[in-house]
């Protein structure tokens, strides 16, 4: 059995994070529950930021917060020195309220708002990553309106495209996001915005994909930003200061899932930039990236409570748990494989086997297909590793199901970060029925 970061099976065995018995934490906090084992977080960030320092690198690691956002992780991600990305005008106000250094967040996204980008001036956010010309002149109109000047990156499409183990490289890179490097738009964003009096222009973001477990795809993709920066500079004198190379960093969900470390993914980046900026005569950029589901993923573990159980004969037995695809659309959307134990039952062996339902109408509603298990009963506590990113994150409230609570822990110490929602809350915002029924 596979454990994560401070996971431990105490004596009786109960699985144990942050030194906090899982078993007791569902009784206080109640399930679904997803439990984050802060000082995973802690360690997965330093292992980011260290590299870097260790090989004198300037950097930001940003952390991708659409991974998993709440005041609480904001406040985690500050004390560890992270730069933060955020993806809409929700995440931006959340961080505020956080408390987050607002010169060291960065704003993406493929459309936003003219209120998002007024609140990015206004809060005065360490620079926007800007995607496309229609946003280039909402930027210029807001800044001469509050004759601001704002940072900017220009995010673009290197033509590379990662995936797990494969990455592929494309002419024409079909992507909702950015600007193309190869079919002149990269040059025309340039140009609009080189000289623009309230701009500065850092420098270019690119983002290959997610979940990627090898180092040339962002090899690849560097090469090719770079060279489109040394063509700027010979053609324009423009230094970027910038580069920044997105997220994806792969991690462990199951067996199959072979990761690299934090320090292998960056040392080999670095090796690339350094070695593009010499033989292109360009000054060494500094490297930024944003990981997110490498800074939270495995550190997130959701429990559940174990309900009906169904035998189908001669085909599965199901157990069903008291949330599922409300909590985690991952396994339904993407086909996402988890592993799980029984958490009460931790030292017992796995001899059985059983497919995870959730409880929500819809057939498709399975955490885990064939789980491997312990012998579980109604009431047994399944804890389902691996949940931290993009599973908060993407709850919903699908039959008006609550989203569940979030509890952070460690050194034996936990606190709830979310409170759990109740039904008073589902109708919070609804309104009763004011139309007259027609004759
Ligand atoms: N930077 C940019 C520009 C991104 O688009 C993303 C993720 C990241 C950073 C962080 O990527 P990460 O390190 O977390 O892989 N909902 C999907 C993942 C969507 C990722 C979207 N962009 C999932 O559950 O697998």
């Amino acid at each position: 059995m596979h454990l994560y970061g401070t996971q431990q099976i105490n004596e009786l065995g109960h699985l144990t994070i942050g030194g906090v018995d899982t078993i007791e934490l569902a009784k206080q906090y109640g399930t679904p529950l997803f439990v984050y084992d802060t000082a995973l977080i802690r360690k997965r960030s330093r292992g980011f930021i260290d590299t870097f320092e260790q090989l004198g690198v300037k950097a930001q690691v940003a952390y991708a917060s659409k991974a998993f956002a709440c005041v609480a992780a904001y406040q985690l991600a500050a004390q560890e020195n992270l730069s933060l990305d955020v993806v809409s005008g929700g995440e931006l106000y959340t961080a505020i309220k956080a408390g987050f250094p607002a010169d060291r967040i960065h704003f993406h996204g493929n459309n936003k708002s003219i209120a998002e980008l007024e609140l990015a001036f206004e809060t005065g956010i360490g620079c926007i990553v800007v995607d496309n010309f229609y946003e280039i002149s909402l930027i210029k109109e807001i800044a001469q309106q509050k004759t601001q000047k704002m940072k900017i990156l220009l995010r673009v499409t290197p033509g590379v495209e990662a995936h797990t183990h494969d990455f592929i490289t494309t002419g024409q890179a079909d992507s909702k996001f950015g600007f193309d490097l190869n079919n002149g738009q990269a040059d025309e964003a340039f140009k609009q915005v080189v000289n623009d009096e309230h701009i500065e222009l850092l420098g270019l973001h690119c983002h290959i994909g997610s979940q990627i477990f090898e180092t040339e795809g962002f090899s690849l993709a560097a090469g090719k930003v770079m060279q489109k920066m040394g063509a700027w500079k010979e053609q324009h004198g423009f230094v970027a200061q910038v580069l920044n190379l997105g997220g994806g960093f792969g991690i462990r969900y199951t067996e199959e899932d072979k990761p690299l470390e934090p320090h292998e993914y960056v040392a080999d980046m670095i090796r690339t930039v350094q070695d593009e900026s010499k033989k292109l005569n360009l000054a060494m950029p500094e490297i930024w990236i944003e990981p997110g589901r490498s800074l939270v993923g495995d550190a997130g573990t959701s429990l559940y409570t174990i309900g009906s159980q169904k035998t189908v004969p001669n085909v599965r037995d199901y157990i069903a748990v008291d949330g599922g695809m409300s909590d985690n659309i991952r396994p339904a959307l993407y086909d996402a494989k988890y592993e799980a134990i029984i958490a009460n039952k931790a030292n017992d062996p796995k001899t059985s086997t059983y497919t995870v339902a959730g409880k929500l109408c819809e057939s498709g509603d399975k955490l885990i297909i064939d789980a491997s298990l312990q012998n579980a009963h109604t009431g047994d506590i399944l804890a389902m590793f691996c949940t931290g990113a993009y599973g908060y994150s993407m709850a919903s409230n699908y039959n008006r199901v609550p989203r569940p609570a979030v509890v952070f822990v460690e050194n034996g110490e936990h606190q709830l970060a979310i409170k759990r929602e109740s039904y008073e809350d589902l109708v919070v915002n609804d309104l009763p029925l004011t139309l007259t029924k027609g004759e």
